[in-house]
């Protein structure tokens, strides 16, 4: 058994770099005392040490890790060790200028920051094989590893001459000739058919890449050409230390907590044993309640858990505030405990952070951290940290527990990318992702739980899919949708569904047919509406406001449950219903504001069985969520507003937080979360 499997904690600890202390060993020795005194357990570390590591080119230096890694698997905690490619030594810049990245307008980058490499390069490929293998080869039996922390949040991409030669050789494979390129590109459009594979090049800010297929593939490549990197990373790793499990860690898109835009981690999710990734909201900010973020924070955890269907875990988040946002608030007293539930109640098994001890110098200096400059405990983030800890060790018998969920968003990273790339609509407005949150936040409201899956998802164990704004579709799609109605399934699609395929190019003859069966009708044109456009609906007698994109229908077998009031398409239907085979297929054919969506899903939910049982009477700004575990339902109640509420539940059991039986009637306080052990027998 490895420690991995060993683990029957929930994992609380976080982002260590002692290598920025080496030469203060009482503050390496004082971090051993305040890890215990924080109930931390588990530390990522060396993502950042390769100069320390191998300060000059093949000079290493392990002993510094060896202790590390020896005195925390002597307190009994894990490691999580960390290959260092997010970052290399200076000596290997200057030597070898291949592994600095050229950026899209054919500039080679200098040496500083990180995460900057080239990922084709053969040399950082070889750099990475060595030291990657060294690791392996001398902690990879240590008692206290835990997992492998691949690089750091891989991203961004290089348009040197060796990534340019791997396109083309993406391209070859993917395509064989150059005709069926040219014709998956609409090559003849602007004079852009390519005669030599050599005239292809990656897609440019200098000269303008109007080739929509041309920026699609770019994209998928860099996707391709990033988990290639990581599988190169990973090679040895594995061989050396098949037990160990592998994991690399994601992000999201900050401001909007949207799915991180440059890859497609639907792709990757595939090739990582575990998924972790950090989470960085701007709690207390000045745009939107903490009721909205708090949706959206489910929603991006949601999507991780649905990703390999397995509780995941979070690898960075803040005890405090960062140092990158645009202002770096910090947590309210009670905000750190609360939203580290809410990790733990989406499905993750840890709350680990990016920082343990606040470095001293360079940009993080002022980035939240366990530790302050202060190397004291006696502050109010330590202590709250501290708490957390305690609370983790209290509900650990959750650790691993299965989270149900009968209704699935999906989220389509390449539809994304094309919708992003499609001129025409409105660019202000089209907001995919802001759309989808839109649509979840219903049931986050309601306390429904969500996956949040791609188009390849299996759909047969949902009772409600909802596929809103898919630009780009793909036949196969369309055919598993046809199925997936068939079989009894119920479908919601919206406005701007259903225009390209794979290769970015329009569906000819009208909307596709399979959706024209699915739907029972034909999208005939799409409006795009100035931001003063105003159109409005009437459904189940009450107006609901319509702005940005209105679709005009042809109904052929669907039955229209609203219809426009206003514009030329006045009375023509905006909200259809189609009974297909055993399920039922709805169709928004505007953007409405969210009253109606609220209206919408009600009767959907109440139709459908979705609505929460446990919860009697809630409250929007009180999250409900739950995890599973034998006979047992763990109920976590959230407040997320800086109210008192009350909300009402089904059956009474004990709150693991502070060991109390707690009744139906449940009062919490600002912020106050609950987690209520519930016997389901
Ligand atoms: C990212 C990185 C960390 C750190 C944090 C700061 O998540 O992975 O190394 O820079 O941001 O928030
Ligand atoms: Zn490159």
């Amino acid at each position: 058994m490895t420690r991995y499997q060993n683990e029957t904690r929930l994992l609380h600890g976080g982002d260590y770099n002692p290598d920025q202390w080496l030469d203060h060993p009482e503050i390496l020795e004082k971090d051993l005392e305040l890890m215990k005194k924080s109930k931390s357990n588990t530390f990522s570390i060396g993502m950042f040490s390769w100069s320390q590591l191998e300060p000059r080119e093949g000079e290493f230096h392990f002993e510094w890790l060896d202790k590390i890694i020896d005195n925390i698997g002597e307190m009994g905690g894990n490691v999580i060790l960390a290959t260092p490619s997010g970052a290399r030594p200076a000596w290997m810049s200057k030597k070898y200028p291949e592994v600095l990245r050229t950026n899209n307008r054919r500039e080679k980058m200098l040496h500083g920051g990180r995460h900057n490499h080239c990922f084709s390069s053969p040399l950082y490929r070889e750099k990475i094989s060595i030291i990657n293998r060294k690791l392996a080869e001398r902690y990879g039996a240590h008692p206290a590893l835990y997992m492998w922390h691949i690089s750091n949040e891989y991203s961004g991409d290089c348009h040197c001459t060796y990534c340019q030669e791997n396109f083309r050789l993406w391209l070859k494979n993917k395509y064989g000739n150059l005709k069926n390129l040219n014709d998956a590109w609409w090559g003849p459009f602007w004079s852009h058919a390519y005669s030599d594979w050599s005239e292809i090049e990656s897609p440019s800010s200098i000269g303008e890449t109007m080739v929509h297929g041309h920026n699609l593939d770019w994209k998928r490549f860099v996707t391709d050409q990033t988990i290639d990197f990581y599988e190169h990373e990973i090679k040895d790793i594995r061989q050396l230390t098949p037990e160990i499990p592998i994991t690399t860690n994601f992000m999201a898109d900050t401001h909007d907590l949207i799915p991180f835009q440059s890859l497609d981690y639907g792709k990757f999710a595939s090739h990582v044993d575990v998924i972790s990734w950090d989470c960085y909201p701007a709690w207390h900010n000045d745009w939107e309640t903490t009721a909205d973020l708090a949706s959206k924070v489910g929603f991006i955890n949601d999507q991780y858990r649905s990703m390999k269907q397995k509780s995941f875990l979070i690898m960075e988040s803040t005890p405090s505030g960062v140092n990158w946002h645009e202002v770096n608030k910090v947590k309210r007293p009670g905000m750190h405990l609360l939203s580290s539930m809410q990790f733990i109640a989406h499905g993750s098994d840890s709350n680990l952070y990016f920082q343990w001890r606040k470095s001293r110098g360079s940009s993080e200096k002022f980035h939240g951290a366990v530790v302050d400059h202060d190397n004291s405990e006696e502050n109010r983030v330590f202590k709250e940290v501290a708490q957390v800890g305690e609370v983790l060790e209290k509900m650990k018998e959750i650790k691993g527990s299965y989270k149900e969920a009968k209704v699935a968003i999906i989220y389509d990273w390449e539809n994304n990318w094309a919708l992003n790339d499609a001129q025409g609509f409105s660019n202000a407005s089209k907001q995919y992702p802001q759309t989808l949150q839109a649509h979840y936040r219903y049931f986050w409201d309601q306390d429904i739980a969500v996956e949040v899956v791609t188009s390849d998802a299996d759909l047969s164990k949902y009772t409600l899919v909802i596929a809103p704004m898919l630009y780009l579709i793909r036949e196969e799609t369309m055919t598993r949708f046809a199925e997936y109605v068939k079989n009894g399934g119920t479908l919601v699609s919206t406005y701007i569904t259903g225009y390209v395929n794979e290769s970015d190019l329009t569906y000819l003859g009208g909307w596709p047919k399979t959706l024209q069966e699915i739907f029972g009708l034909e999208v005939k044109e799409t409006d795009t509406l100035y931001p003063k456009d105003k159109n409005q609906l009437i459904y189940q007698g009450l107006p609901f406001e319509i702005h940005d994109y209105c679709s005009i229908l042809a109904l052929k077998e669907a039955k229209s449950l609203a219809n426009y009031t206003k514009d030329f398409y006045a009375n023509t239907p905006v909200i259809t219903k189609n009974n297909y085979g055993k399920g039922t297929a709805y169709f928004i054919g505007a953007r409405t504001t969210f009253d109606f969506l609220e209206a919408f899903y009600a009767e959907i939910a109440q139709e459908k069985q979705l609505l929460n049982k446990w919860v009697v009477q809630g409250d929007k700004e009180v999250s409900v969520q739950s995890r599973d575990f034998e006979d047992y339902t763990y109920q976590f109640v959230m407040n997320f507003s800086e109210q008192l509420k009350e909300i009402q539940v089904a059956s009474s059991g004990i709150d693991l937080i502070t060991g109390k039986e707690k009744n139906k009637n449940l009062q919490l306080q600002p912020y106050e979360v609950l987690l209520i052990k519930v016997n389901e027998g």
